[in-house]
């Protein structure tokens, strides 16, 4: 009787967390409470470029302490200059994430020289954008190391002291790559699986410590910052190519609102649902008529652009 009276308390309280959530997906962004960032410390890897530059320019905006890890030097110091004009306290550091005793190195200096991280946000990435049999051995297991296991190490290092205090946030950038698989990113795909199983995995180990250190993982389709330049959609109404600006605007109301997951655009909600349901067989022929199976054959990716 126990057993029974316990599991209808605790459908009922999933119902009302079900309700709240569909609520915040489906509802403009905006007008929920946000957290304050102000005086914090926020370390975003990858802030040399792209998503990561811009996501350091909002947390500065909103009065955060930034911290800049990189491999690319030239394009850290840049974002590191213009926070600086912005008269936002920041110190970069160029770390290549897919050694994994670099990164302990360096969080070991950002420990003694700037001291605790209240936000981590796990967003340098890489893509080889071959076919499996065509994608050399090393860029492969490169791809790994960047986009997942480093994951593991930013995580060891930071994490501790979040849990010391009962509080921070740990965010994934992963990508809907990281919900399905597409023809032209093997490695790529199989790396972001391994970064939302990494989030999921800490956001269960998190919920049973019960500590208030957050996580969020994010999971974008394909956004215009160079990174996966050349590649086409074939309906663009449906599937289109999502501006920096736009993405990064969703990522930090999820990141300010507690949020734990963030597709983004809305209809990949749609996506996951049926992508857990449907046969293989039924995948991959609304693959090809949406173009996804042939999105990547004319990748070019970073090359043809400035970082
Ligand atoms: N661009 C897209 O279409 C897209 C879509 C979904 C998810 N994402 C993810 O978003 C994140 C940001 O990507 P972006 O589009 O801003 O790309 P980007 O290439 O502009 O940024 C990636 C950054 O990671 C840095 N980096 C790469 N290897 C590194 C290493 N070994 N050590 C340290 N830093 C390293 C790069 O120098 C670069 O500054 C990535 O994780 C990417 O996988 C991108």
């Amino acid at each position: 009787m126990q057993d029974i009276l316990e599991s209808v308390v605790v459908t009922l309280h999933a119902i009302c967390l079900l309700i709240i959530s569909t609520i915040r997906n489906c509802f403009p962004m905006g007008w929920l409470l946000r957290k304050d960032v102000r005086g914090q410390t926020v370390l975003i890897t990858g802030s040399g470029s792209g998503l990561g530059r811009l996501m350091a320019f909002e947390f500065g905006k909103l009065g955060a302490r930034l911290v800049l890890w990189d491999i690319n030097e030239q394009g850290n110091k840049e974002t590191l200059k213009e926070l600086e004009a912005m008269g936002v306290e920041a110190k970069a550091y160029t770390v290549d994430l897919s050694e994994y005793k670099e990164i302990n190195r360096t969080a070991d200096l950002v420990k003694s020289e700037v001291g605790k991280v209240d936000i981590l946000v796990n967003n340098a990435g890489i893509v080889t954008g071959k076919k499996l049999l065509q994608c050399p051995d090393e860029l492969m297991v490169k791809t790994v190391s960047v986009n997942t296991n480093a994951l593991f190490f930013t995580t060891k290092n930071f994490l501790p002291g979040m849990l010391e205090s009962n509080k921070g946030h740990i965010v994934t950038i992963a990508s809907m790559a990281g919900k399905c698989g597409v023809a032209g990113l093997v490695d790529y795909c199989a790396s972001k699986h391994g970064a939302v199983g990494f989030n999921d995995s800490l956001a269960s180990e998190l919920y049973a410590l019960k500590k208030d250190v957050k996580t969020t993982v994010v999971c974008p389709i394909y956004i215009n910052t160079g990174m996966f330049d050349g590649i086409a959609t074939k309906w663009p109404t449906l599937l289109p190519i999502l501006s920096p600006e736009y993405v990064v605007d969703c990522i930090m109301e999820a990141v300010l609102t507690d949020r734990a997951f963030l597709a983004i655009p809305k209809f990949s909600y749609i996506f996951i649902a049926l992508a857990g349901l449907l046969p293989t067989e039924v995948l991959n022929l609304y693959g090809d008529h949406f173009g996804i199976t042939h999105s990547m054959d004319h990748f070019k990716g970073r090359q043809s652009r400035q970082a």
